[in-house]
Parts: structure tokens; sequence; C-alpha cells
């Protein structure tokens, strides 16, 4: 399935045909984030899987190109920001098939226990955005939540790498925040304190952006 799927251009220009009645940021965000963020490779991780939850989901996109591109049967995107749900529900009306997509609001810290009904759950750098003292019970919770043999995919920038200060720019200037990032081999540690297994974990520089990859299972 991964093969199918096109290069960035064939998914920016789709990305770029879905209405979506929001602002100029967050228009450019859904346009043109798979220049930064590795979209099309982390679409691979939701192979075999029936049902994915995006944590954090932004305005959609990633959920858009799940729809668009995988298998997957159910996509379910949880924000914490209303506005953002709002973009997502309209970005996805313009994709017709027979999956099913919902979005929910929820508050940032509760994570609902439906968590448990869902094969891969996706972080999409979501975890710098948690703050500081919260992180790790957040990633302790998700873990007890998941179900057992589901798959977590955590993406997140590398607070290891000068770079770092790159992203925290750009939060700034379009997050109105400074990002809480932790750096990779942090990470590495907290999944597997937290009780997760990790299959695959890597880093690749994008740009100015250094980002960490962290496949993991319950
Ligand atoms: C950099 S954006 C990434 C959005 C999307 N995952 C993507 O890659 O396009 C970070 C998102 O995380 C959301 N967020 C922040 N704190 C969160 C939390 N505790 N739980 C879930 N989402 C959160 C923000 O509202 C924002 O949409």
């Amino acid at each position: 399935m991964y093969n199918n799927i096109p290069v960035n251009k064939e998914i920016i220009t789709f990305l770029s045909s879905l209405n979506a009645n929001c602002g100029f940021i967050d228009r450019m965000k859904i346009n043109f984030r798979p220049l930064i963020c590795p979209m099309r490779d982390l679409l691979k991780w939701a192979d075999g899987a029936n049902s994915v939850l995006d944590l954090g989901s932004g305005s959609g996109q990633f959920c858009a190109l799940l729809s668009r591109y995988s298998n997957v049967k159910k996509i379910h995107g949880l924000e914490i920001n209303q506005e953002l749900i709002d973009n997502s529900i309209q970005l996805l009306s313009g994709i017709k098939n027979e999956k099913k997509t919902l979005f929910s609001l929820y508050d940032g810290h509760n994570l609902p226990d439906y968590i448990s009904e869902y094969d891969v759950v996706y972080m999409i750098d979501i975890f710098h955005h948690i703050p500081k003292a919260k992180q790790i019970g957040f990633i302790y919770t998700l873990f007890q939540k998941m179900k057992l043999g589901g798959r977590l995919v955590f993406k997140d920038i590398d607070r290891g790498s000068i770079w770092v200060y790159f992203n925290k720019l750009h939060d700034l200037v379009l997050s109105k925040e400074i990002g809480n990032e932790i750096s990779y081999n942090n990470a590495i540690l907290l999944v597997k304190e937290a009780g997760f297994t990790i299959t695959q974990s890597f880093k690749r520089q994008i740009y100015c952006y250094p980002h960490f990859f962290l496949i993991c299972k319950k």
C-alpha cells in the first residue's frame, strides 16, 4: 500500500484542493505542512490497521491523508481546539468515500477511554505542546488506555539538536508559544518506562527541523 502513496507534490495538491473556510495561517499549515513534517512517511505505520486515532489532529490534514491514501476504515481526530476541529470537519467533508471519520474535543489532559478501541495512535508534533509537568503522566496514561498490541507512532522534535531553537522560533511565530521539546534519548527512556516496546526509532532532519520517530507497541 505504502508504495502507492504519491510524492509530496501530489499530496500538497490534494490537500490544497480541499475546502476549509479558515484563516491564512491555518490554510498554509494545511497545504504545506507535508514539506516540513514527513506526513507521507508517517502514513506507512497505518498499514494493516482498521482504526486510527490522531491525537492532536490540528486542522485535520493528516486525517485527510489517511482517508485518501490508506486502507484504514475508521479515522478519529482528537483535539483541544474547537476551531481546528471545525476546520477538520470541513476539510474531510470534501473527501467522498466509505470511511468513517470523526473529530472530538477534549481538555488535553483527561485522555478518553475510547483510545482502547484504536489499532494505531498517532502523536505528530503534539508532545512539545503539552505542559512540561504533565508530559510524563500523559504518556503513562496513554499506555494504560491503549489496547494490548496497539501501536503508538510518536513523532516530535529532538531537543538534543541545536536545531530545536528553529522549532521554538516557528512555534513562537505561528502558535505564540515556546515548545517543551524532549530529547530523542529521553523520549526513548520515557516510552520504555511507561511500558511500551520500541519496534523502530530514528531521527531525520528536514530543512531546519530535527525530527525523531518512535514506533512503539503496547
Ligand atoms: C504542531 S500542531 C500539530 C497538528 C497535527 N498533529 C499535524 O501534525 O499537523 C500541534 C497540535 O497539538 C494540539 N495540542 C496541544 N496540546 C495538546 C494535548 N494535550 N492533547 C492533544 N492535542 C494537543 C494543538 O491544538 C495543535 O493542534
